[in-house]
């Protein structure tokens, strides 16, 4: 496995799992899930996002990949990024700065996934991105600086973390589905994951 790549199974007690989730629901009702869609093609992506934060990660036809400070439908600023969030960043990582967004991926059923790549759009990749799984469990799929070569697989549960830091920060990575139905934990099934970013250079 490549280095700078850490899991911290079961990181989230179930309880810490439900406040996490019930704070975002909340967070959800004037900072709403929008469809991503890919540069160029304008293909929806098979995941409906969200970002939390001074700075969130969109994507669309006209603009490609980027970071906007605000929401691309409402055009309101983000909201911040949970307290919670912040602590878990500061404990797990030791980074001296704070993540600048919190980019919520939502993974509804089986037909949702993510495809290989790497987190390149940040100005600053000293710092880890940090990754938070909630609800169903999701087989996450880690290679190396290169596309093509050996990969991994890890099952991540719910209360899950992953951390991609040094050399992992710019590492290829993706999801290849989820066991729809295998968590409680979200009431009509389906995942979330929430990852931690600096996006700005310090
Ligand atoms: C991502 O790479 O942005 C998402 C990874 C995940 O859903 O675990
Ligand atoms: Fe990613």
């Amino acid at each position: 496995m490549i280095p700078g790549f850490e899991y911290h199974p079961e990181y989230l007690s179930r309880k810490e799992q439900e406040n996490l989730l019930g704070e975002i629901r909340e967070m959800i009702k004037t900072n709403p899930l929008f469809q991503p869609s890919m540069p160029k093609t304008g293909k929806p992506f098979s995941v409906a996002m969200t970002s939390f934060g001074s700075h969130g990660w969109v994507s669309d036809k006209a603009g490609g990949y980027r970071y906007q400070s605000s929401h691309p439908v409402t055009k309101r600023s983000w909201l911040p990024i949970p307290e919670k969030l912040l602590s878990i960043w500061s404990d797990l990582t030791g980074y001296p700065e704070l993540p600048e967004c919190c980019l919520l991926n939502y993974y509804k059923d089986e037909k949702a996934k993510m495809g290989l790549h790497r987190d390149q759009d940040e100005q600053d990749f000293n710092a880890p991105v940090l990754s938070i799984s909630l609800g169903d469990s999701a087989l996450f799929r880690l290679g190396g600086l290169k596309r093509k070569g050996p990969t991994t697989s890890t099952k991540l549960n719910s209360g899950d973390i992953v951390i991609l830091g040094g050399e992992a920060r710019n590492a290829y990575h993706g999801i290849d589905h989820i066991l729809y139905g295998s968590s409680q934990l979200l009431k009509n099934g389906g995942r979330i994951n929430l990852t931690l970013r600096r996006v700005t250079r310090s």
